[in-house]
């Protein structure tokens, strides 16, 4: 396949550097907020239209090699039985956590089909983007999933976290729940995640943004084991994983071992390090710490292009930052920063 996106991710051989940025189609992002003047978040992706659109424009304002379908992590928990909105400010509230055992066994995980809309999304950005660009190069597409732990912290919190206690707490508590919650999240994601891939994702990346919480003990005792049957079985179908987590550094050798083809570094660790740490056998995506991005550009260059030295031309690495682009980044920056990875030249 001719997309340095894909190609990168299995390690092979490319003419530069592939780039994109995680939530690339954000509030810093007039275009998107021109949209949510008049759809909730959760009507955008529920909207096969608006939410191709929407990550459509956001691909193309940046000139990136990617685009990541509008959607969010948070969508199966519906199917599943638990309603849960966008509080605006504070972010995702589940109304009822789940807290007891009781709650995990009436999970249903039989409903996958009625997240059906992001495949849809996926197909309508897979037919504008099936043409290469002028480059020759073709986009890639990227479908996504959140990992157990990370949609089980929020199920069981209710929202964000801080200290995940409630969490941890039936992690610890109840070791039969917690299992049995890691199964049915794995058993709604396969089928989810293989409905994007039908329908044209190239990639699947699952976000593990909350893993960084877990000693490396709990990691591998509590959500390695299903982690990695998820990933073997998205890699089944066909399709690269990328795996990311945020703070993770500690974790990363563990990460590997759940056979993901990329892991996404955040800006703690420099790739040098990260690279030498996990070997050769496996690709990395990263990591330009977000709030850079407010820096001059001076300066944002300069670490954009220590990133790239970083790496020194091994193959297998895509730029990207460590976690996602906050509200009020400049646009022009980020379209800058797109442009240096570009004309970079090691
Ligand atoms: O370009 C893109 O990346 C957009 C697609 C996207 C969204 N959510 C849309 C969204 C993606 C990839 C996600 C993933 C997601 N959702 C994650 C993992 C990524 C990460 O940041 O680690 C998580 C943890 C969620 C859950 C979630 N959704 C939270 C915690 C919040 C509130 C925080 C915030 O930024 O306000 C959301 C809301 C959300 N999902 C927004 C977007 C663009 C912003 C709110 C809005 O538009 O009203």
């Amino acid at each position: 396949m001719s997309s340095r996106f894909v190609r990168a991710c299995l390690r092979q051989s490319v003419d530069r550097t592939p780039v994109w940025f995680l939530r690339q189609a954000g509030r810093y992002m007039p275009e998107y907020m021109a949209v949510r003047k008049h759809h909730s978040l959760l009507e955008i992706c529920r909207t096969p239209e608006i939410a191709a659109e929407v990550t459509i424009t956001a691909a193309e304002r940046l000139g990136v090699d990617a685009a990541i379908i509008f959607a969010d992590l948070l969508l199966p928990l519906t199917p599943m039985g638990l309603d849960f909105e966008f509080v605006n400010g504070e972010g995702p509230v589940v109304h009822t956590p789940i807290r007891s055992a009781d709650q995990i066994a009436a999970l249903r995980t039989d409903r996958a089909e009625e997240l059906q809309y992001v495949a849809r999304a996926i197909e309508k950005v897979s037919a504008h983007f099936a043409a290469p660009r002028p480059d020759g190069d073709e986009l890639g597409i990227i479908g996504f999933i959140g990992a157990p732990f990370t949609l089980a912290s929020y199920m069981i919190e209710g929202g964000g976290s801080r200290n995940y206690i409630e969490a941890k707490k039936l992690m610890y508590g109840d070791r039969a729940a917690w299992n049995l919650l890691m199964d049915k999240l794995v058993t709604i994601l396969i089928p989810y995640a293989k409905q994007q891939v039908e329908a044209g994702a190239d990639v699947i990346q699952i976000f593990d943004s909350w893993a960084g919480a877990l000693s490396v003990s709990d990691y591998r005792e509590y959500v390695l084991p299903a982690t990695t049957r998820l990933v073997q079985a998205v890699q089944a179908m066909g399709v690269p994983v990328i795996y990311f987590g945020v703070d993770s550094a500690s974790l990363l050798p563990h990460m590997k071992q759940t056979g993901a083809d990329v892991l996404g570094l955040d800006w703690r660790i420099p790739v040098d390090e990260a690279r030498t740490l996990l070997g050769s056998n496996v690709a990395v995506q990263g990591n330009l710490d977000p709030i850079t991005l407010f820096a001059p550009q001076d300066v944002l260059k300069q670490r954009t292009e220590e990133i790239l030295r970083s790496n020194a031309g091994q193959p297998g690495h895509i730029f990207n930052l460590g976690h996602g682009i906050v509200p009020g980044t400049p646009v022009e920056n980020v379209i800058a920063v797109a442009e240096w990875v570009k004309q970079f030249q090691i």
